[in-house]
Formats: structure tokens, sequence, C-alpha cells
């Protein structure tokens, strides 16, 4: 039985597979047009490559893999989970290099302190109040003391709204814009301490603000 396959992550898991091929052309390469997102992804790599010889990382929630190359760029060993299995279908055909596997975030298929990081792309913002003490501990347990934890998401007020709906694919789902200040309270319950926090404001068809959180597993 796959853990935590309730409506609400039935209904997400069943969305991102027809979002897939959308992500897969309107993501490739966005990154070059973000710098906000190269300097905060850029820090997490300096960070992890200088705290120890272990690269090896996980992009949680990976989509359709397009962080992967620019990870692996850095100097990073990533490899993806996700999950939806389209998107890992679309991850495995687009950039066939890396490693990439269907999981849930609150399931993860690594060992106790194996990551000298997880990367968290707007991947997070997907859990209910109730789910995320537990989910953000999945991440801190397979994340080695001095590894870091880095997440984009959506800022905003911690109320659920309907995603997907822009698409006019006829997919839903309940998306949190999560506060920072609850973002942060997250991580560092998981046992994180924040390095770095930021934000900017929406640009082009971005619907909201955008969050950016880096944290240090701590005991390291
Ligand atoms: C907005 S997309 C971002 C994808 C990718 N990180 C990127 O930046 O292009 C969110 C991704 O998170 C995945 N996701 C949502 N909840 C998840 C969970 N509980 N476990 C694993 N992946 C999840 C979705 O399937 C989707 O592919």
């Amino acid at each position: 039985m796959v853990p935590f396959m309730d409506a609400k992550t039935e209904e997400l898991r069943a969305a991102h597979d027809v979002l897939a091929e959308l992500y897969a052309e309107r993501l490739a390469g966005v990154m070059d047009s973000l710098p906000a997102d190269q300097a905060v992804l850029g820090m997490f790599c300096k960070l992890t490559l200088a705290a120890g010889p272990d690269a090896s990382v996980a992009d949680v929630g990976c989509g359709t893999g397009r962080l992967l190359p620019y990870l692996a760029a850095q100097g990073l060993s990533p490899r993806g989970v996700d999950l939806s299995a389209e998107m890992v279908r679309a991850a495995r055909r687009d950039y066939p290099g890396f490693g990439c596997d269907v999981a849930d975030l609150r399931d993860l298929p690594f060992e106790d302190a194996s990551l000298a990081g997880v990367v968290c792309w707007y991947s997070l913002m997907y859990l209910a109040p109730a789910d995320r003490p537990a989910a953000f501990s999945e991440l801190a347990r397979v994340v080695r003391p001095g590894g870091y934890l880095v997440t984009a998401f959506k800022a905003g007020d911690d109320q659920v709204r309907r995603g997907g709906r822009s698409t006019g694919l006829g997919v839903e789902f309940d998306v949190y814009w999560l506060s920072p200040g609850e973002m942060e309270r997250q991580v560092t319950g998981a046992g994180f301490t924040t390095v770095f926090w930021g934000g900017r404001p929406a640009e082009g068809r971005e619907g909201s603000p955008q969050g950016y959180l880096l944290a240090r597993r701590t005991g390291g």
C-alpha cells in the first residue's frame, strides 16, 4: 500500500500527472531568467560542497527534473523523487543521466543521514497544516548533520487556495501560500537552523510573491 494516498494526495498526484507535459515544455530553461533562484540555489550548492566530500543531494518533488542538470553543473550529485509517475517519466526522458523515482516526500526512499542536502523547489506548498511536522521531520531524517535544506515557495498568508485552474487542463488541488514565518517554524522545528531567508515580488505570470529559505541541519 502507498502510504499517505488519501483523497487529497490522490487529487494532487493525478493533477500533476496531467500537468507533466505542460511543465516539461514551460519550465525547461526557465532558470536562465530567474537570477534570485540561481542565487539561492547557488548558495545551497556552495555551502553543501564546502560541508564535506559527500555531494549526494535529493531534489524532492523534482517535477520534470529541470533542476537536476543545474545542480550537477554546480558539482553536486543529485537524484530526484516525485509523487507523480508522469513527472518522473518526463524527468527520466528529458534528463536521462540522473536517477529519478516515484516517492512521497513524507516517506522518502533514503537512509537516515544519507544525504548532504535536499532541494524542495515549490514542492512543500501542498502540505496541509497537520501533515507538516511529520513531513519536515522526514526531510530532516535523510539529511546528515551539517547538511542543508533549501526551499522555494509561493509566499503568502498561510491560507489554502485551489491551484491548477489557470492551466485550463481541468485539474485542481489544494495549495498553501505559506508565510515565511510558518515555513521557518516548520524547518527549524524539524531540526534545521536558518542560514538565509528571502523573497521577491511576483514577476510575469506568477500569481504570488516568492519565498526562499536555506537552512542547515543541526548537530554537524
Ligand atoms: C510546482 S511543481 C515543482 C517541480 C520542480 N520542483 C520544479 O521546480 O520544476 C511541484 C511538484 O511537487 C510534487 N509533489 C507535491 N507533493 C509531493 C509529495 N508529497 N511528495 C513528492 N512530490 C510531491 C508534484 O508532483 C510536482 O511535481
